[in-house]
Formats: structure tokens, C-alpha cells, sequence
């Protein structure tokens, strides 16, 4: 290339005006490579001159043309030039020397708006050789030379062939044809009207392949339904020459083509005939005289090559001359369906295609739609052309207009989803209710199935669809799903409602026969939305802000009123808080009992929250956000239920444990004395442990000091073979402290030997942790608060002395920790009991290591 760049630029950089009375001035400079002519149009009366002022003397014509690429003064001795001038660009690129490469070809956009602006380009290419014009999407639209284009610009080609020159054709921009190829030598012609701004299709000009044609046309037919006119050269007068026209077409699939040659006028031939050649996909190919039907209802990529034949030129002689179109159609036949929303009230539907690649069709009463909405009440005549079923998506809201609080009969109504057309191809992708109501009412949303649960990642909704609540004129309230086994009973919701079901893994809600949710009305409340939450013993309830994880909206609330069952205490926690900082207001986070006597405490966003919060009683949790300045206000909670019946059990055990170990040790002194004595007769003995293999010589001295004792030295401890007997979900700090920190420890095994022997604290320990009844019995016993003050009963440490120690309860029962001084809490008892408490493990972190060395 390098020889070969042209400049580009057709047009003008400076153009200054000046209107002088009766005169009319400009500067012009010419693009380098371009010469800028103004000419007089033909049969024009008015006398008017264009000069061109160099130094004092002028040269006047009626046609000046401007070459050099330097700013001319130009006069016209009139005040409106463009009335009798008209102004032509023009750009020669020359192909022939070199293997000329691509060149964009940008007509400048400056004007000569007062003028009819023809800019032409000149091109030549190697004889035997095609230039190439490519146009950019969308293309060039051929249409009948006395025909104009909508937007005024109009391109035409001229070929110069030895027999004379011969148009190509006449174009407008936003058609199908991307490529014309000619052979040669021509000229590319855009014209523009006087007074239409230059918006003009730029397009690429390089050099073409080896001659198969005298013109090459490559057309990309748009979808169907279209059509696109086609006319041979120098249409309508006649095209003499041996030569061939190709028109190749591309068909998007899923359409069908047809070709009518609509206007046809045959040549005199003096040799050969006149051939229409089809080349149909790779292989098909035949031939039809232009007197024959042409292919009717195809498929496929094609192409027709015309051929003239040696025709007879004359006066009145008429040459070749041939328009003809092809019209696309779709392959495919529609399916038709009727939707009648007559009988359903509120109930509207939402056909949308998600594919934007495929060829899917779809029309409302005929009328073709990217996006089909059957509005409420009506009934609609629906089509599906080309539509993969997986492609489209249903949704249907119906809309239910409350009747006022007054009218309390819709209580309970249950929220459905009716039965659509079968005939509607579409599977029911989304449901969405709207419940409407009247002033300031409230909506009450309850689940058929008993109760709600609110999903939260740590607690996801695991039923087959999900509810999406939303307040219409706030926020989204959160995802729930209706659920045998749910903390809330009931959603008081503040105006308008949009519950909206997505299905889980259902591919069609119209499936799911059951009713979601039951609603009622209900009068105004004073939070933006109110729960009514009953916690499970089974497991924490989870409490999230409306649009959490998102922020609340401002100034808005919401109330919990949570229900503690009888024996039972609440443990709240705020497990995730994220504070605003308030324009005005502050947010509020109050806690209450629901019988109003007793304290309510409240904290803002500028106080830390305390966690845990116990509650023995049924209470509110009320927040309120502020008009936030940066922020937002949003706040997952969790509420764990625990027996109240276990502190009293716990401290029962303390008690009971430590009244066991005083035996035991006043047991053992009591054998130890007793050794001792026989020790004394019989030198080197064995003492015997039931429940270790340890076998001592007699002259070690037992029991020896444990410090100096290294049967007790471990190198490791490993936790799983200390506590491979306890529960597997034992909370890690239990191994952290006390067994294992330079304390004397020894590995402890549950006890496999005889037990008769042994004072058996198994067997009566079993007792108490069934029932708080039996543990009465113990309470004129000792008083209790005594016992806060005494070891805690997980105290084999403590009894080191005696290998025989084993208490039952660290196997069966396992001491989980201390709440806080003197508060014994949470202590993991039986298998019967432990599964109605799975939360307690999960909990575990809520009691930090250092509140149990505190106990300690
Ligand atoms: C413009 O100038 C030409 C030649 O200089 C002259 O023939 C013609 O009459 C002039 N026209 C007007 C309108 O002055
Ligand atoms: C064109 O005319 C203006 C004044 O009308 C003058 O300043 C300028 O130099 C002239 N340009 C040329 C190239 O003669
Ligand atoms: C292109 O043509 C189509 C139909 O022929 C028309 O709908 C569309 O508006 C045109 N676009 C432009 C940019 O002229
Ligand atoms: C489209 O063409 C195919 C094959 O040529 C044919 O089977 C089909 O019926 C045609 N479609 C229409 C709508 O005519
Ligand atoms: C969807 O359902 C599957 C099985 O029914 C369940 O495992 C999954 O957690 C559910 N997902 C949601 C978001 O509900
Ligand atoms: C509530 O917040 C949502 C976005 O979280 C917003 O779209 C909506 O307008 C807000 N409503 C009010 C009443 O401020
Ligand atoms: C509920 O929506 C209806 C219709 O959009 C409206 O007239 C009504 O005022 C809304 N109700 C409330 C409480 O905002
Ligand atoms: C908390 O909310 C409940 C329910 O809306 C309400 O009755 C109670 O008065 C509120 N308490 C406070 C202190 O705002």
C-alpha cells in the first residue's frame, strides 16, 4: 500500500461567508486531493458569475473550479448562489498502480448547505479487476432511477465500459445490499439536495478480485416478512452487452424466498440467449429462462447470475431490462391461542421472550409484539412463531382490591393461583398477587400451612417456591416461605402488599394447586409492619429488617411481638447490625414486655447494643429508622428459646455433684487410712484400679504428688481421645481451658470396670436429668444460692487424688458452661433432651471463653 494512501477528506476546512448587497462572498479551501467546482446550472435566466479573487484582478465565469489546497475568495455577483450554482467535490482514487488496500471514504461534513452538493469519486482498479464498495449496516436499498430517497442523499454508480458508459443503479442508504463490486472503471455519485444537512453512509472503497461479472451485488435479506427490489443496468432504458449481472443473497433461517421478476423486457439477440442462472446452498444449481417462474418457496443462501445476450442495437431496438424482487417469508407456521381473562378479575398476563437471538415471533391480536401484556378483563387472540417454549417467560399479577376494614368477611382468604388457559403454550414462570387496600389499612398475611419463615442465609427457605413480600409504595420486606415448621404466625403490613411466587425448582407455578398465603384486612397500625412471631424450641427464629440486607427506609418501622412459651426464656441477639448515621431522629431499637409493667429498654445508633438480651417473658421488639445522612439501618436478629427448667436442674446437678464428690472423698481418705496400715505389713504390693491398667509397685509411693507423678505426662493431648466419648458437637472451649492448660490432666476415660465396688453416681444422676419434679426433691436439701459458691459438678480435677472417680453425667451429660458468676446455665443433659436443644451447640460461641473463666 504506502503509495496508495488518498486523502480522504472531501470537503472544505475554512469556510467563511460574507453577503455584501447584490453580492455574495466565501473562502473556500479545498480537501488536498479534491477539486471543489462550482457550475451554473443549465437554462438558469438569472446572470449571475462566480469569481475567483486573486490579487486585484478577478476572474468571472460561469463555472469556477477550485484545485489548490489554499484558501480562495469567491465571489458571486448575487445574492443567493445556490440558486444558479451548484457545487461538486470530487475525488479520483486510482487503484491501478498498486494493490490499493481499504480506504474509508468520508465525505466532510462541512457544508455548502445553500447549494446542491454532488460529491463524486472517481475510481479505477487494474483492467481486469473489480472495485469494491462495502457499506456498512445498514445497507444500500436499490431503487428505480426516477425514484427518490426518503432522506434525500441518493447514490449512484456509473460503470465506464469500451461500449460507453452504463449505470449501475441508483441507491439509497438503510436497505440489504452490503457489497457492490463493478468492474474497472466508475464513478460513485452521492447527491444532496440545497438546504438538507449532509448525513451521508461511509463507505469502504478497495481494490475487488479478478472479473466474474461486469457488476457483483451481495445482498443480506433482513428477516421475514420483507421484500427488496432489484433492477439491471441502465434500468429502464436497456443494457446491450454480452455481460453477466450476479446477485448473490444470504436468507436468515428460518425464512423462505420467493423471486417474481416483476418487469421484464427482452432484448433483440442476435447470438445466445438470456440466462437466469441459480446456484441454491453448494450444490444446487439450474437454469430458467427469465420467461419462466423463478424459485418459489426456498430455503438457503442463493444466487442468480443474468447473462445477456448479444443484442441488437438500435434507435427503437430495446436492450435487456429486467426488475425483479424477492420476497422472505418465515418458514414456519404460528401457533394460535386464545387467552380470555374475562372471568378472572384483576388477573393480568406477561408473555416476554428472554432469547434476543432467536427467531421467535410472537403476536396480540395479530399485531407483532416484543413483549405481550393481556391486560385485565380482556380476551386476546396470541401467536407463537419460532418460539422455543424454554425461551419464553410467563408472569401473571392479579391485582385484589380489599374491601374496607369494615367488611371483615375476606378474612382467610386464600391466595391461589387460578387455573390459566390450557391452551397457553407458556409455563408460569412468576405470580404476583397485589393486595390493594383502602385508606390507611393494613394487610394481615398469614400461611395456610400454620406459619412462616422468614429466609435468611443462615436459615434458607427450602420449600419448592418462595414468596417475595413488598410494601407497593416502600421497600421489599423479605423472601418467605409458608412453612409447617416457621416462627412467625403473622405479617401486619401497612398499605398496599405485592406478594410475588418464584418458583424453586418448579419450571411451572401453574402446578402448585395449593394456596400460598391467607390474607385479611385489618385496621391501621402504627409500625410500617408488625410480626407476630412464636420461636421454635426446635431451633433459633431469625428476624430481619424489611429489605435486609438492604437498609430500611427511612423513617419507617417495624415490631416483632414474640411469644415465649411457658418455662421457656428468650436469648436475643442482634447477630448482625449495620447503623446509619441520622440526619434527624435516631433509630431506635426498644425491647419490652408485652404485659407493659416491667422496664423497656432502648438503644440508638450512637449506643452500643448489648448481646445477649435474656427475656423471660412474652415481649416486643420495636426499630425505628432515622432519616439517615449516610448508611443504612438494617439488623438481623436471633431468638433462641431455652428451658427455663435447666437452670434449676443445673444447679441441682452442682449440687448433686459436689455432695458426690465429698463422699467419694471422704471415701477414699478413708481407704487410703486404711492402705497405709496394711502397707506397712506388706512391703511391695499392687494397688488394684478397677478402671486403669495401672498396676503400681509397692514401694512407689501412692499416691505421690501428681506433679511428680509422669504417669499423667503427655506429650500431646489429643481432644478426640479425651473427648471421644462426649457428644461430637461439644463446644470447643470446654477443651480449652481447664482440661489442658498446664493444669494437671490426665486423659479421661469412661469407666469399663466393675462398678459394684464403686459408689455408682451414674445411676442416680441418670435420674435427675429427666424431670425437674424429681430434682424437688432435692431442694430442702441445700439452698440453692449456696451452691453458686460451690465447684462446678464438672469437678473429676478436683478428685485427682482418685482414679476410681467417674461421674456418669460427664459422659451422658455434658456441662457446657457457665453463663456468668454464680449463673449456672446451659447445661447439656441427656440425649432425650439434647435433641429438643440443637441450638445450644450452634450457640456456643454466645458464650465467650472468658465469661467461663470468670465462672471459675
Ligand atoms: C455579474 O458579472 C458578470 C461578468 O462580470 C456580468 O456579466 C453580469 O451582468 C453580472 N451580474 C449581475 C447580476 O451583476
Ligand atoms: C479573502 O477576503 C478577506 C477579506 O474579505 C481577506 O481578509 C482574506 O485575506 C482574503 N483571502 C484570500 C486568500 O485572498
Ligand atoms: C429503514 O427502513 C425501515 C423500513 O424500510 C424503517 O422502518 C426505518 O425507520 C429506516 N431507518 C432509517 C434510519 O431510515
Ligand atoms: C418453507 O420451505 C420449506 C422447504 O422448502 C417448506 O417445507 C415449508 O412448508 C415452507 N414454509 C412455508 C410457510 O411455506
Ligand atoms: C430449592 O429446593 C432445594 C430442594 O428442594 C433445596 O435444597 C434448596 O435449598 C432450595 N433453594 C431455595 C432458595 O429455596
Ligand atoms: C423505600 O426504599 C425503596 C428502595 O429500597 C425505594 O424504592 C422506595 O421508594 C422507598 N419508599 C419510601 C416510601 O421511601
Ligand atoms: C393502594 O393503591 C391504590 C391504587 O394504586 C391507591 O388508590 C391507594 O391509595 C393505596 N393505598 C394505600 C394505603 O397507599
Ligand atoms: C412497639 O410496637 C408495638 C406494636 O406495634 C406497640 O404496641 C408498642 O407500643 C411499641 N412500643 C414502643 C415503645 O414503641
Amino acid at each position: 500500500m504506502g503509495s496508495c494512501v488518498f486523502p480522504v477528506f472531501i470537503g472544505l476546512i475554512l469556510l467563511q461567508i460574507q453577503k455584501i448587497s447584490e453580492c455574495y462572498k466565501m473562502e473556500v479551501t479545498p480537501d488536498s486531493g479534491t477539486i471543489v467546482t462550482f457550475s451554473k446550472k443549465e437554462g438558469q435566466g438569472l446572470d449571475c458569475s462566480a469569481c475567483k479573487d486573486e490579487d486585484l484582478s478577478q476572474t468571472c465565469n460561469s463555472i469556477l473550479k477550485l484545485t489548490e489546497a489554499r484558501p480562495t475568495n469567491v465571489t458571486f455577483n448575487c445574492s443567493q448562489p445556490g440558486d444558479i450554482f451548484t457545487v461538486e467535490v470530487n475525488q479520483q482514487i486510482d487503484c491501478s498502480t498498486s494493490g490499493c488496500s481499504i480506504i474509508a471514504v468520508h465525505p466532510d461534513s462541512t457544508r455548502f448547505l445553500e447549494f446542491s452538493r454532488t460529491f463524486t469519486w472517481d475510481l479505477k482498479v487494474q483492467a481486469g479487476r473489480m472495485f469494491q464498495l462495502e457499506f456498512p449496516s445498514p445497507g444500500m436499498r436499490q431503487i428505480k432511477p426516477s425514484e427518490s430517497c426518503p432522506d434525500k442523499h441518493t447514490y449512484t454508480i456509473i460503470t465506464y465500459q469500451r461500449a460507453g458508459p452504463a449505470t449501475i443503479g441508483s441507491f439509497c442508504g438503510n436497505g440489504t445490499i452490503s457489497r457492490i463490486q463493478v468492474l474497472y472503471r466508475g464513478r460513485v455519485t452521492l447527491e444532496v439536495p440545497k438546504g438538507t444537512d449532509l448525513n451521508p453512509s461511509n463507505f469502504k472503497v478497495s481494490m475487488g478480485p479478478a472479473a466474474t461479472a461486469l457488476v457483483e451485488v451481495d445482498v443480506k435479506l433482513s428477516r421475514g416478512p420483507s421484500s427488496a427490489d432489484f433492477f439491471t443496468p441502465n434500468y429502464p432504458t436497456g443494457y446491450y452487452n454480452v455481460d453477466k449481472i450476479k446477485w448473490n443473497f444470504a436468507v436468515q433461517p428460518m425464512n423462505n424466498f420467493t423471486v417474481y421478476f416483476r418487469q421484464y423486457t427482452a432484448p433483440e439477440c442476435q447470438k445466445n440467449t438470456v440466462m437466469c442462472d441459480y446456484a441454491l446452498g453448494d450444490k444446487t444449481s439450474f437454469t430458467m429462462a427469465p420467461t419462466d417462474i423463478q424459485p418459489t418457496n426456498k430455503q438457503g443462501d442463493f444466487s442468480l447470475t443474468l447473462t445477456n445476450c448479444d443484442a441488437k442495437r438500435g434507435e427503437k431496438v430495446p436492450g435487456l431490462s429486467l426488475n425483479f424482487n424477492v420476497e422472505v417469508f418465515r418458514s414456519g407456521t404460528p401457533y394460535v391461542c386464545t387467552v380470555d381473562l374475562r372471568n378472572e378479575e384483576g388477573l393480568s398476563l406477561q408473555i416476554e421472550n428472554k432469547n434476543p437471538e432467536s427467531y421467535c415471533e410472537m403476536s396480540l391480536n395479530s399485531v407483532m409484539q416484543e413483549k405481550i401484556v393481556v391486560p385485565a378483563g380482556t380476551k386476546a387472540d396470541l401467536s407463537f412463531l419460532d418460539c422455543p417454549v424454554q425461551d419464553l417467560q410467563l408472569t401473571a399479577t392479579k391485582v385484589i382490591d380489599c374491601p374496607s376494614v369494615s367488611a371483615r368477611d375476606i378474612s382467610g382468604t386464600l391466595l391461589t393461583i387460578p387455573a390459566l388457559d390450557s391452551s397457553l403454550p407458556v409455563p408460569l414462570h412468576q405470580f404476583t398477587w397485589l393486595l390493594r387496600v383502602q385508606d390507611q389499612g393494613t394487610v394481615d398475611l398469614m400461611s395456610p400451612k400454620g406459619s412462616l419463615h422468614q429466609s435468611v442465609p443462615d436459615k434458607q427457605c427450602n420449600e419448592r417456591v418462595s414468596l417475595v413480600i413488598s410494601e407497593t409504595e416502600g421497600s421489599n420486606i423479605g423472601l418467605f416461605c409458608s412453612a409447617a415448621e416457621g416462627a412467625v404466625q403473622k405479617i401486619q403490613i401497612k398499605g398496599n402488599v405485592s406478594i410475588t411466587v418464584t418458583p424453586n425448582n418448579t419450571k411451572d407455578l401453574s402446578q402448585e394447586k395449593e394456596p400460598f398465603l391467607k390474607f385479611g384486612t385489618s385496621p391501621e397500625i402504627t409500625e410500617n409492619v408488625i410480626y407476630t412471631v412464636y420461636p421454635l424450641i426446635s431451633g433459633p427464629a431469625y428476624l430481619a429488617t424489611p429489605n435486609w440486607p438492604d437498609g430500611m427506609n427511612s423513617s419507617s418501622s417495624v415490631s416483632w411481638i414474640i411469644y415465649i412459651p411457658q418455662e421457656y426464656t428468650a436469648e436475643l441477639m442482634f447477630s448482625n447490625i449495620v447503623k446509619p448515621t441520622c440526619d434527624s431522629g435516631h433509630t431506635e431499637v426498644t425491647v419490652g414486655p408485652l404485659d407493659s409493667q416491667g422496664q423497656t429498654q432502648t438503644w440508638r445508633e450512637d449506643q452500643s447494643f448489648p448481646s445477649p438480651i435474656i427475656q423471660q417473658q412474652s415481649f416486643y421488639l420495636n426499630m425505628s429508622n432515622c432519616e439517615p445522612k449516610s448508611g443504612r439501618f438494617a439488623v438481623l436478629s436471633k431468638i433462641s428459646l431455652q428451658k427455663e427448667s435447666k437452670k434449676f436442674l443445673g444447679i441441682i446437678l452442682a449440687v448433686f455433684g459436689v455432695l458426690l464428690l465429698l463422699i467419694i472423698i471422704a471415701l477414699i481418705v478413708v481407704c487410703v487410712i486404711r492402705k497405709r496400715k496394711n502397707k506397712s505389713n506388706a512391703n511391695r504390693s499392687s494397688i488394684f484400679i478397677p478402671r486403669g491398667k495401672n498396676v503400681l509397685p509397692g514401694n512407689a509411693t501412692f499416691p505421690k504428688s501428681r506433679a511428680d507423678n509422669e504417669s499423667h505426662v503427655y506429650a500431646s493431648i489429643d481432644d478426640s481421645t479425651m473427648y471421644g466419648h462426649l457428644d461430637k458437637n461439644q463446644p470447643a472451649e470446654v477443651d480449652s481451658g481447664a482440661w489442658s492448660n498446664g493444669h494437671q490432666v490426665d486423659g479421661y476415660r469412661s469407666f469399663t470396670g466393675p462398678t459394684d465396688s464403686i459408689p455408682a453416681a451414674t445411676d442416680s444422676s441418670a435420674e435427675y436429668s429427666l424431670d425437674r419434679r424429681e430434682g424437688d426433691v432435692f431442694q430442702p436439701f441445700l439452698d440453692p444460692a449456696t451452691t453458686f459458691n460451690l465447684p462446678r459438678p464438672r469437678t473429676p480435677l478436683i478428685s485427682q487424688g482418685s482414679l476410681r472417680f467417674e461421674d456418669r453425667r460427664m459422659m451422658d451429660n455434658t456441662l457446657n458452661t457457665f453463663k456468668g458468676a454464680g449463673d449456672i446455665n446451659a447445661i447439656r443433659l441427656s440425649a432425650d433432651e439434647s435433641r429438643l436443644q440443637p441450638q445450644m451447640d450452634s450457640d456456643s460461641d454466645s458464650y465467650p471463653e472468658q465469661e467461663y473463666d470468670e465462672a471459675m
